[in-house]
């Protein structure tokens, strides 16, 4: 319904050549914060444990596609409002390989903050209708250029390799295998280019069908194979509870999984938003199988999710350097946050990481096995050479280069059907709806009943 007029507005929006110009500055002293590391199912700064309570960043939305963390006009003014809040992480969806970050990164480091950055973006990501040919060595030149510009910074916690891009239809699941060879390069070049351990793993989208597989999935195989957490966006608490939401369920369905656990997104916004959540995510009742979470989000957008608004910075807008409007739900989050503080002790949590047996394929997952695809040939002197220059957000992208994965296995009968497929069919997920732009890491566009919908048949399947 939505899709086509969505999938017009993001290809206008990605065909401007704008984005933030690079400045020189000079550089400001680095701040350095102990990094994130994760034990057995939890996460740690230090001998403590360690629990997300952030945001989801994306100034403009999805469309806009800017980097919010290479301008300091963007950046610096919403760190002030981070402050206020006692925010302790964000999600960046798109940043620019190209450019410089210390300005904000430090400034971020100063207030205490850590990011979790997308290594994907619109134009350089997975193409879920031609996941094969997406996996190619263009691709994993932007990804690995992105890990190169953020690694050096110490509040660097984690990188995606995706964000929803296995969706409720069985075809989606087939992107599942050139996800998760991404996430096991990612872990690969880190190691081979000698950073510290950054985190890397996926951010699925809660589908009922397929969550306990995707979830199985990117946690099976070898040690080089298996994500460092696994999160999810669950926008299934609407003014509700722990029990009615459905997270009793849940915490039940994750205990024993054996990986540290978040959620990357959060929050409905059907109701008066209070961030109930908070309260469920720092309690006893959650904290031995979660570490938190991240609200979405931080700036208000068309879909009505945000808690700042900046002027002028709707619609999908490069310029995210008005004025900033503190909304009534920044006091309700902001509250949230002060009522429900992260909990002493260790939460309960399992220090001992455990694998899980790889799904096998089913009426809701069409992946064979679990052998990955080998990494492109041509990318593989990036762990010696380094990635080199990052293309940036506006370069010429990704899904059609061609030097590809040498394998394809369980790619029958998809055929490459190009950028322009639209959506993937009327049912009522959420997922669904997003799948209409083919470049994933979008977070969500929807009419928000349409999420509710979909989220309480969810809870209500389980
Ligand atoms: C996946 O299935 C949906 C619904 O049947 C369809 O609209 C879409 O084009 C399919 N995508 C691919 C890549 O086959
Ligand atoms: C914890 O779980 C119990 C049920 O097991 C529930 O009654 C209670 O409301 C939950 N507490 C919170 C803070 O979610
Ligand atoms: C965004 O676009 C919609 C539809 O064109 C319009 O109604 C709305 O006023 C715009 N919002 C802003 C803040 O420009």
């Amino acid at each position: 319904m939505k899709s086509a007029a969505l999938l017009s507005a993001v290809a206008a929006a990605t065909a401007v050549h704008g984005g933030p110009t690079a400045t020189l500055r000079s550089k400001p002293r680095a701040t350095e914060l102990e990094p994130i590391t994760a034990t057995g199912n939890a996460f740690f700064k230090g001998s403590e444990r360690f629990y997300v309570r952030g945001v989801d960043y994306q100034p403009g939305g999805a469309s806009a596609n800017i980097d919010p963390l290479a301008d300091s006009d963007v950046c610096m003014p919403d760190i002030e409002k981070f402050k206020t809040l006692g925010i302790n992480v964000i999600r960046v969806y798109s940043t620019d390989n190209s450019l410089d970050h210390d300005e904000c990164m430090n400034a971020l480091a100063e207030a205490g903050v850590y990011v979790m950055l997308d290594a994907n973006n619109p134009k350089y990501s997975i193409n879920r209708d031609d996941p094969h040919g997406s996996y190619n060595t263009v691709y994993l030149q932007s990804v690995f250029a992105t890990i190169d510009a953020f690694a050096k910074y110490t509040n660097t916690m984690a990188f995606f390799s995706g964000n929803e891009v296995i969706h409720d239809h069985l075809n989606t699941t087939r992107s599942a295998k050139y996800v998760k060879a991404t996430d096991r390069d990612m872990r690969a070049y880190i190691k081979a280019r000698g950073y510290r351990k950054i985190l890397v793993g996926y951010s699925a989208a809660d589908v009922t069908t397929n969550r306990m597989q995707t979830a199985a999935y990117f946690n099976c195989g070898s040690d080089e194979e298996r994500s460092d957490f696994f999160a999810f966006n669950d926008y299934s608490w609407c003014t509700s509870n722990f029990i009615t939401s459905g997270w009793d369920k849940k915490v039940e369905l994750f205990t024993g999984y054996g990986l540290p656990i978040f959620l990357s997104e959060y929050g409905c916004n059907l109701n008066t938003r209070d961030f109930g959540e908070l309260e469920a995510l720092m309690h006893s009742n959650m904290t031995g199988v979660y570490s938190g979470g991240l609200m979405y989000e931080y700036t208000m957008e068309a879909n009505e999710y945000g808690i700042v608004e900046i002027d002028g910075g709707q619609n999908g807008s490069k310029d995210q350097t008005g004025a900033r409007k503190e909304l009534p739900e920044f006091d309700a989050f902001s509250s949230a946050l002060a009522a429900y503080p992260a909990p002493t002790g260790d939460g309960g949590y399992t220090s001992t990481t455990t694998s899980q047996a790889c799904p096998t394929a089913d009426e809701h997952w069409d992946v064979d096995g679990s052998t990955l695809p080998d990494i492109p040939e041509g990318a593989r002197k990036f762990f010696e050479d380094g990635a080199g220059t990052g293309p940036g957000l506006n370069g010429d992208g990704s899904q059609w280069a061609t030097d590809q994965a040498s394998t394809s296995e369980g790619e029958s009968g998809t055929g490459g059907s190009g950028t322009s497929s639209g959506g993937s069919g009327g049912t009522s997920s959420s997922a669904a709806m997003r799948g209409a732009v083919p470049a994933v890491d979008m977070a969500p566009f929807v009419i928000s009943g349409v999420v509710a919908l979909f989220t309480l048949v969810g809870a209500f399947a389980l």
